[in-house]
């Protein structure tokens, strides 16, 4: 019997990868909901219209994320507590009633940036051993910097606190369930004409207009492909991974500066880049200045630079 998944965001940028990534498999009947298709605002109908539906898997990538419009305007503030915390605790009542399994996403803005050390072993948990960018985070003393899945959230920002606040709806409403932290998502830009592009295509615009370009160069995290990230989503659950909280994204932790390098080094665009502290931009949203996250529990995704280099030939061609 095929098993019935129900993807809300599904015109959203990871959404449409989900969709993509499922429906090609003979084994998935797939419901794809974006805004038109229900309101997810309107939770009497979303309750009505997903149990009517009874999907096995409910995947959550619907999002709200405009980091500095929701630090500085109440009414966006709003939107995004019912969009990030608001419909995820739902979304938890209504799958544990259907025992149907969660999966919902969240990012690495729930940190502070002020990052804990562990000693390692020069390799990261789980290394895939080829060579991969994966351990780049490592430093020559043994001690790597990053965050393991378990280690406590301090979000600096609005849009921080109302991820952060899902997360734990979601744990305290449901046993069956998968959080993914994910950061920096680039891929196909969702459908919608509001919807933000990738950074990495917003830049290449910028640096095929400009001699020169300004980018921080004092933040430092990790890249997430939309398919990669889909792709390991379908994984988590055909092998049966434990429930819980998993960090999935692109191996190789870069500051946006070192992404931006690569990017015109590898397209041939000689646009000058300027490095610059994160404070030369006015941002009404803080950011930790460094939050990779450190995937210590499943297989570790290929390199942001393979990915990257996919996503250009792909993505924007
Ligand atoms: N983008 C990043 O860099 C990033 C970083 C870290 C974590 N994440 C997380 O990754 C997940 C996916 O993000 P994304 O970037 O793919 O999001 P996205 O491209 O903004 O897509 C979100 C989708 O949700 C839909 N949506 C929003 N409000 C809705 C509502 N009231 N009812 C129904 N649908 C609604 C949107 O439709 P409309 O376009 O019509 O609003 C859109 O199709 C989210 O959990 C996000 O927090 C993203």
């Amino acid at each position: 019997m095929k098993t019935t998944i129900l993807i809300l965001g599904a015109k959203g940028m990871l959404g449409q990868a989900l969709v993509k990534v499922f429906s090609e498999d003979t084994l998935y009947t797939v419901l794809a909901w974006d805004r038109e298709d229900l309101d997810l605002t309107y939770e009497e109908e979303v309750w009505k219209k997903i149990t009517q539906a009874w999907p096995d898997i409910i995947i959550n990538a619907s999002a709200y994320n405009f980091v500095d419009l929701c630090q500085k305007d109440e009414e966006e503030y709003r939107k995004a507590v019912v969009i990030n915390t608001r419909i995820p605790s739902l979304l938890a009542e209504i799958s544990q009633e259907l025992r149907a399994i969660l999966i919902h996403y969240s990012t690495d803005y729930v940190f502070d940036g002020k990052v804990p050390r562990y000693k390692g072993e020069g390799r990261a948990p789980g290394c895939c051993g080829s060579g991969c960018m994966g351990c780049s985070y490592f430093r020559k003393d043994g001690i790597f910097d990053g965050y393991r899945e378990h280690d406590r959230p301090q979000p600096l920002s609005r849009y921080g606190k109302t991820k952060y606040d899902g997360e734990m709806e979601i744990e305290k409403k449901t046993d069956q369930y998968y959080i993914i932290r994910l950061s920096k998502l680039f891929g196909k830009p969702a459908q919608s004409e509001y919807a933000k592009k990738s950074f990495f295509g917003i830049i290449l615009e910028k640096g095929r207009k400009q001699d020169s370009i300004e980018v921080i160069d004092d933040e430092k995290s990790c890249f997430t492909y939309a398919p990669d990230l889909a792709l390991a989503t379908k994984n988590l659950l055909e092998e049966e991974t434990a429930f819980g909280m998993y960090h999935l994204v692109n191996e190789g932790a870069v500051t946006w500066f070192e992404a931006v390098q690569y990017l015109f080094e590898y397209t041939g665009l000689s646009t000058k880049i300027l490095p610059v502290k994160a404070s030369f931009f006015t941002r009404d949203a803080q950011r930790p200045s460094q939050s990779i996250l450190l995937n210590t529990k499943v297989k570790l995704l290929r390199s942001w630079k393979d990915a990257l280099k996919e996503y250009l030939e792909k993505d924007l061609s």
